[in-house]
């Protein structure tokens, strides 16, 4: 549905030109959500900003629905915005419009008739489960509740797609809960294709189809959410995702200079989560296990989860105990 192919965005600061897109390539299915993630700076909101040409790209191909983006004359292209909606980090409602004038508004732009306005923007209020809040002005409202409007209003002209630029970071968990299942509910009912960045990694796990990691404006890796989570492939994404499991409230960063022994993060899948791995190696190979921290998670229908372990006996026995978890489809990450 969504085409990119070597895309490029350079800007010019002071005669030096900068790519903070350089030359990416990725699709994206009919009703899927596919995540953005990456370090501040990896070029992650200018990439979406170019799919709806907020950015003009400098090179490359966009298409969508088999339109060429990038051959849209100026009316095309606002004929084109229709079909892409946008939420950012913060809601970007007007503050001085009641909740219904928000939701209004990119209908009026469109010259929609009144009763057709009235009619949708109910529809909408109902979608968001905000009907009581239509007279509310933002300030009264909360975050959640400002996004939900946020959605309702990018949702107006049943766009194809809703880009989310950190829609859900400025948000606490409840009301990131309420967003999240706003986002699920236009996959599902409406069949809106979605791409989001995010730094929340619980956010991410639970949304996503698929996610790309960018970098230095590249993506460096594009895998499902469970294997990118399970088994990252570049050092990058590694070190990106342990930094978001720091700041993941379920799991208190590790203070290795504690153990004695080997360090272990085991990630399994719902191929090796039943297994008796770990008391097979306890028997085999002599070796002692420590459960230090662990998680379950359930993505979809599949479960997979992490346990960081500790290892200890003679080194050579913690080496076979080691290669005997990953032959048994264990990813094996050493920590120390
Ligand atoms: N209009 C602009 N002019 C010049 N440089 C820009 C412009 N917009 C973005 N950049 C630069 O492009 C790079 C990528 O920026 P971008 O905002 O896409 O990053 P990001 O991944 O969204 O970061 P964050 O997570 O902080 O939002 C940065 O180095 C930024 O300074
Ligand atoms: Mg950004």
């Amino acid at each position: 549905m969504i085409e990119v192919s070597h895309l490029v965005k350079e800007f010019t600061n002071e005669g030096k030109s900068f790519r903070a897109v350089d030359d990416v390539s990725f699709h994206v299915n009919k009703g899927e959500i596919y995540g953005i993630i990456g370090l501040s700076g990896a070029g992650k909101s200018t990439l979406v900003r170019c799919l709806n040409r907020l950015e003009e790209p400098t090179q490359g191909e966009i298409t969508i629905d088999g339109v060429d983006i990038l051959a849209l004359n100026k009316k095309d292209l606002l004929n084109q915005r229709k079909d892409i909606g946008m939420i950012f980090q913060h809601f970007n409602l007007f503050l001085q419009k009641t909740v219904y004038d928000n939701i209004a508004y990119p209908l009026e732009i469109q010259k929609w008739p009144k009763e057709k306005i009235q009619e949708r923007v109910h529809e909408l209020l109902d979608f968001i489960d905000l009907k009581d809040k239509e007279k509310a002005y933002p300030s009264a409202l909360s975050g959640g509740q400002k996004q939900r409007v946020a959605i309702a209003r990018a949702l107006a002209t049943s766009p194809k797609i809703l880009l989310s630029d950190e829609g859900t970071s400025a948000l606490d968990p409840i009301n990131t809960r309420m967003v999240v299942d706003t986002l699920k509910k236009t996959v599902r009912d409406l069949n809106t294709t979605i791409i989001m960045i995010t730094h929340q990694m619980e956010v991410a796990k639970d949304i996503c189809d698929r996610i790309a990691v960018m970098e230095n404006g590249k993506i460096i890796e594009e895998n499902t959410v469970e294997n990118l989570f399970r088994a990252p492939k570049t050092k990058q994404t590694q070190n990106f995702i342990s930094s978001l499991r720091e700041t993941d409230v379920h799991e208190p960063a590790l203070d290795l200079e504690k153990y004695q022994g080997r360090v272990l993060r085991l990630a399994y899948d719902d191929k090796t989560v039943g297994k008796p791995i770990l008391s097979r190696c306890i028997k085999d190979f002599d070796v002692e296990i420590n459960l230090i921290s662990g998680n379950m998670n359930r993505v979809d229908v599949k479960d997979f989860g992490y346990m960081n372990v500790e290892v200890l006996g003679d080194p050579d026995q913690v080496k076979k105990a080691l290669d005997f978890m990953k032959e048994t489809g264990v990813y094996v990450e050493v920590l120390k």
